[in-house]
C-alpha cells in the first residue's frame, strides 16, 4: 500500500522547497499541486478567459490537457497541452491568477482526480492548501506548515530578486496577504489546518532548520 504525507499551508511558507528536500531524504515522490492551479491559470491568461465561474471557463477546461510528469532528475514537470510550462507558471502574475482561478469549483473538480491518482500508485509528499482536508483526507501524516506573513514575503522577495525580477518588498508582502485572504476565504476547499494536522511554524527557522523539523515530524509518526 502507498503512503501519503499531506503538507498544507499559506503561500511562501517554504512548502515546496522543504517538501522536496524531505521527499528526497525519505525516498518519496514530491508533488507540488500549486503548479497545477498555476497551469490552469496560465491557460486562462493565454486564452483571455476570465478566472471566474462560467461557460467560457468550462469550455476551456474541456479542451485543455494538464499532465504531471517527472524529468530524469526526478523533478516535477507540468505539461499544458504537451508543452512544458514549469518555468512560465512562476511569475507573480501567474501566482495571482492561480489564486483567483483556484476559487472556481469547476477548476478544483477538474484537478481532484489527477491529484488522487498520483497518490494511489506512489508514496507521495503532496503539498498544497487542501491536501489534508479534501484531496487526501486519509493521508497517514498531515502537516500544516506556516510562518508569519512578513517572513514569507521576505523569502519570496529574495527568490524573485535572485531570479533577476524587478520587484518591491512591499508589493510582495501585499501579494502574500492578498493570496492568504483569497485562499482562506473562498467558499470551496479554503486553506485551513486539518483537525489532525501537526502545526509547523518556520518563522524563526532557516531552510535547513525547517527541513529538519519536517523530517523529524514525519519520522516520529511513521
Ligand atoms: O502553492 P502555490 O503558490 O504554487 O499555489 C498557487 C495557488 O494555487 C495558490 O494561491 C492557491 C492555489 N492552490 C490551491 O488552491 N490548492 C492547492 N492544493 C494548491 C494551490
Amino acid at each position: 500500500m502507498s503512503i501519503a504525507i499531506a503538507i498544507d499551508g499559506p503561500a511562501g511558507a517554504g512548502k515546496s522547497t522543504i517538501s522536496k528536500a524531505a521527499a528526497k531524504q525519505l525516498g518519496f515522490i514530491y508533488i507540488d499541486t500549486g503548479a497545477l492551479y498555476r497551469t490552469v491559470g496560465l491557460a486562462a491568461t493565454r486564452r483571455g478567459v476570465e478566472p471566474s465561474e462560467g461557460k467560457e471557463l468550462d469550455d476551456m477546461l474541456s479542451s485543455i490537457s494538464v499532465e504531471l510528469t517527472f524529468n530524469e532528475k526526478g523533478e516535477q514537470v507540468v505539461l499544458l497541452d504537451g508543452e512544458d510550462v514549469s518555468g512560465s507558471i512562476r511569475t507573480p502574475e501567474a501566482s495571482m491568477m492561480a489564486s483567483k482561478i483556484s476559487a472556481v469549483p469547476a477548476v478544483r473538480a477538474y484537478l481532484l482526480d489527477l491529484q488522487r491518482d498520483m497518490a494511489k500508485t506512489n508514496n507521495v509528499i503532496m503539498d498544497g492548501r487542501d491536501i489534508g482536508t479534501v484531496v487526501l483526507p486519509n493521508a497517514e501524516i498531515k502537516i500544516f506548515l506556516t510562518a508569519a506573513p512578513e517572513a514569507r514575503a521576505e523569502r519570496r522577495y529574495k527568490e524573485l530578486i535572485e531570479k533577476g525580477m524587478d520587484v518591491k518588498y512591499e508589493d510582495v508582502l501585499d501579494d502574500v496577504k492578498t493570496r492568504d485572504y483569497n485562499d482562506m476565504n473562498r467558499d470551496i476547499a479554503p486553506l485551513k489546518q486539518a483537525d489532525d494536522a501537526v502545526l509547523a511554524d518556520t518563522t524563526e527557522l532557516d531552510l535547513q532548520g525547517s527541513i529538519d523539523l519536517i523530517v523529524s515530524i514525519i519520522k516520529e509518526r511513521s
